[in-house]
């Protein structure tokens, strides 16, 4: 079924941001341009864009385009009838945008991660309201079309977890960390220089940009109100050459992974770096890969693997939005109407059970150790290994327990009082393992 638009002949685009997925969007639906009139029944066609700067190159011909200095703009326009916001920000001209282009019926689709996790259950309702798609597959894993997947392929199966390398960044950080055994400022260091990482690259390797999106995926698992303030974030920049050299040891690989699960005790969202068995699927995924893992009741455990970013993926992912909506399929945007969306409570702080990586560096005299495992034994932590062959007397030398299933509040009560312990000389390294397949 096609949608009825203003001219009956096309569905009219507006491009909001014209950086590397707005030029991106231009190009795949010229250079595709055969392929989207096979499968769509009407064309897709580019009317106006905006950008900040007018003159700059961008390897595009813009000239058949009406321009607009001001992004909101796009949402008056009489030529739009979809709004592709690729600007960003989570306020700003990009909320203006979206709620403009709403009130005016016109369609959305978006890229804006930090948006959606700050406003996207109310941007859905208003949307949902007015009969218009809120499109935003580009906002989660880039290429992979992870939102369709679970919105569709997925819908009949009650979600148990959804988990994923969901920040391309840290994933090619973390892979060139354990290839090449340097640490993580270094390697972070070159990533910038070769443009795999932001010059200011905290929203990546401090695990922002990942639980904006495991906060979305959240939400079309659990049919649940998007909840970003409900997610325990950190990220890699503790992780050390050391620790990958022991994880390896151990049989385990050190990934940023986004955790959801639904418990007893409310949702648990948990952005960290965890260490997950070599043989696990998700151990296999090296450099700026992403992959989302989810587990159906009925259909058991799905893998979905591709680019998380660039041009040509975010683009892929945009232009599937504008094909769904060209096709006349506008679902409601976290798969259950908005209106339905439930507030599922936040799983309470350290409620997490698992087993835990703890790396202390500890001054190598008699008697150390039996004071550690003391703390260990009346937290009721059970230790499952234990890691330390270096000798150096009266020197710092590393020793690594690995722990049987403990909640992440008694390994929390460990490090306090590990903190109090002379010969313990810096905080304790602490990581979860996790027993994923
Ligand atoms: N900066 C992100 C990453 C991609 O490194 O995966 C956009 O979210």
């Amino acid at each position: 079924m096609a949608v009825e638009n203003a001219s009956g002949r096309a569905l009219r685009v507006g491009i909001a941001g014209l950086g590397t997925v707005g030029v991106g969007v231009v190009r795949l639906l010229e250079e595709n341009r055969d392929i989207l009139l096979q499968h769509c029944p009407w064309p897709i066609e580019v009317t106006a864009v905006s950008a900040r700067d007018r003159r700059k190159n961008r390897d595009v011909d813009l000239s058949k385009y009406d321009w607009c200095d001001d992004p909101v703009a796009l949402a008056d326009h009489p030529k739009v009838d979809v709004v592709v916001e690729v600007i960003g920000g989570a306020s700003g001209p990009a909320k203006a945008l979206i709620e403009k282009a709403i009130a005016n019926k016109k369609h959305v689709v978006t890229a804006n991660k930090a948006l959606l996790s700050a406003h996207g259950t109310a941007l859905a309702r208003s949307a949902e309201q007015a009969g218009l798609a809120l499109a935003y597959e580009a906002a989660v894993a880039g290429g992979i079309p992870i939102i369709k997947s679970m919105r569709e392929g997925l819908a009949a199966n009650r979600i148990e977890h959804v988990y994923g390398i969901l920040n391309g960044t840290c994933n090619y950080i973390l892979t060139q960390m354990r290839e090449t055994g340097r640490e993580f400022a270094d390697v972070l260091g070159e990533a910038q220089q070769l443009g795999y990482a932001e010059a200011d690259p905290s929203f990546d390797v401090d695990g922002i940009d990942a639980a904006h999106k495991l906060s979305i995926l959240t939400a079309v698992a659990f049919g649940c109100e998007v909840d970003f303030a409900g997610i325990r974030i950190s990220g890699i920049r503790n992780v050390s050459a050391m620790d990958i050299e022991y994880a390896t040891e151990l049989g385990y690989r050190i990934k940023l992974l986004g955790l959801s699960r639904l418990t007893e005790r409310g949702i648990e969202q948990r952005v960290h770096a965890c260490m997950v068995p070599q043989n696990a699927l998700i151990a296999k995924v090296d450099g700026v890969y992403n992959a989302v893992v989810t587990q159906g009741n009925f259909v058991g455990q799905n893998v979905a693997i591709g680019r998380g970013a660039g041009q040509g993926p975010t683009a892929s992912a945009v232009v599937s939005d504008l094909m769904d909506i060209a096709r006349g399929r506008i679902l409601p945007a976290f798969s259950a109407p908005a209106e339905t969306l439930k507030k599922i409570p936040a799983a309470p702080e350290g409620s997490h059970v698992g087993p835990f990586y703890l790396r202390m560096m500890v001054v190598d005299r008699p008697g150390v150790i039996a004071e550690v495992a003391a703390i260990m034994r009346d937290e009721n932590v059970s230790l499952e290994s234990m890691i330390q062959r270096s000798r150096s007397p009266g020197d710092r030398v590393p020793v690594v327990f690995t722990t049987h299933e403990t909640s992440q509040a008694q390994v929390t009560r460990v490090v306090e009082k590990l903190g109090k312990v002379s010969a313990v000389v810096e905080p304790p390294h602490v990581m979860s393992i996790e027993q994923l397949s």
